[in-house]
């Protein structure tokens, strides 16, 4: 692959040529190296299960592969392998996080009417089970409010006393708003400086829609959780995903799924008694055994990743996102929903066409072989994702269609 051709870096995919791919938002298609690791893990697993699973899991620590996966995942997060714990998807880490943080009944998580189905519904069965309430607030109508000063102004004012948890979506898959994650966790911070040490605010992320078609460090975010799958932006296999967030607060959970990537819980109940120390990120991955080949084919993607560089696969994304938006909005009979500005959306692009409803223009780009969609969200819309998968010529062929819509 010669990482600057464009067209080199599309051969790497096996996507059927017939088609214009773009909701690539939505599930990866794997690159090359990511599907020979997966394939040698698999043959291997068919061949000696037993022991290439215990060679690789459990007899040597250094030798156990998803240490290697946190340590690829650390790097391109500019965090530590120790703050990553390993999961399925977004959700799963969502839920880790909301099920493993117990609020008193009193409090409250803080969120959107913006959050996806499995976001909003991850909170909700938690605060079921252990208490708790939860209050969205609507943080913009239409792309016209959408701007830095007025969604932060909007959190920090809905803030109570008895908020305990902020929970927001990095990039919103309804409408392809992005969140500015920073100014966020400043007001948050800002509340927090009033507060006890056992009483502040904790800042949980669904980011998965930044995560790989971003270039920020997420350790720098300002978020305290930070959940997101690897099988959609980063390009690695189905089933994959993380969490990050800091030992003090990793220290705050209690894990759910009982894990077998730590020693000290398996150890202790071997030895009847508790686990000894405060909650790290592995104690909180979830057990028992998994698609190992999938997870550890993980390290593949990052290596991907980082051998195209994250800021020009973000400004590729970002470049295709932002010729689509431009197309689209000079369209009089499409209403454009996803801000204009690069800093307020990332590699989500919705609309609407005056007189078809979203399933219907869907319907019309399949039959030309577009592949978009239409957004599963109270208010449906027609979505578009434009990755590293695309050209500028793609973008063309969409817009020739949408124009045709008119
Ligand atoms: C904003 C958002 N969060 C979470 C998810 C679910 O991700 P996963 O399948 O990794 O759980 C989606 C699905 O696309 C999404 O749009």
């Amino acid at each position: 692959m010669d990482s600057h051709d464009w067209t080199s870096v599309r051969a790497q995919f096996n996507l059927s040529p017939d088609y214009v791919h773009i909701s690539n938002f939505f599930l990866a298609s794997m690159p090359l190296p990511v599907r020979e690791a997966l394939a040698r893990h698999r043959k291997a697993f068919d061949e000696n299960p037993y022991t290439y699973l215990e060679d690789h899991m459990f007899a040597k620590p250094q030798d156990m592969v998803w240490r290697k996966v946190c340590a690829a995942a650390a790097e391109y997060i500019g965090g530590k392998p120790e703050e990553v714990a390993l999961t399925t998807s977004t959700t799963q880490g969502l839920s880790m996080i909301y099920n493993g943080l117990h609020l008193r009944a009193d409090q409250e998580i803080l969120t959107t009417h913006h959050e996806w189905y499995t976001h909003d519904e991850a909170m909700r069965l938690a605060m079921l089970k252990l208490g708790g309430s939860i209050r969205r607030i609507e943080l913009y109508r239409d792309r016209s409010e959408v701007t830095v000063d007025a969604i932060v102004q909007r959190i920090g004012d809905a803030i109570r006393p008895n908020t305990r948890l902020v929970a927001m979506t990095w990039v919103h898959s309804g409408t392809g708003v992005r969140l500015p994650l920073k100014e966020i966790g400043e007001v948050i911070a800002q509340a927090n400086r009033r507060r006890k040490a056992d009483d502040q605010i904790l800042y949980v992320v669904d980011g998965v829609h930044g995560f790989g078609c971003v270039d920020e460090d997420v350790a720098s975010l300002g978020c305290d959780f930070f959940s997101a799958g690897t099988h959609k932006w980063i390009m690695a296999p189905h089933g994959t995903g993380l969490v990050w967030a800091k030992a003090e607060h990793w220290a705050q959970v209690i894990p759910t799924i009982p894990t077998i990537m730590a020693a000290e819980p398996s150890n202790a109940w071997r030895q009847q008694r508790d686990p000894q120390g405060p909650t790290e990120a592995s104690w909180v991955s979830p057990g028992g055994f998994l698609a190992f080949e999938n997870q550890w084919a993980t390290i593949e993607a990052f290596e991907f990743n980082r051998k195209l560089g994250r800021k020009r696969i973000a400004d590729r994304v970002s470049q295709l996102n932002g010729l689509l938006k431009e197309g689209l909005d000079a369209m009089p009979h499409v209403t454009l929903h996803t801000p204009l500005p690069a800093q307020l959306s990332a590699g989500i692009v919705c609309c609407e066409v005056k007189g078809h409803s979203p399933r219907e223009v869907v319907e019309v780009l399949k039959q030309h072989k577009i592949i978009a969609s239409a957004t599963p969200y109270r208010h449906s819309t027609v979505r578009f994702s434009a990755g590293i998968v695309n050209s500028p010529q793609d973008i063309e062929k969409t817009l020739a269609v949408m124009r045709s819509l008119g």
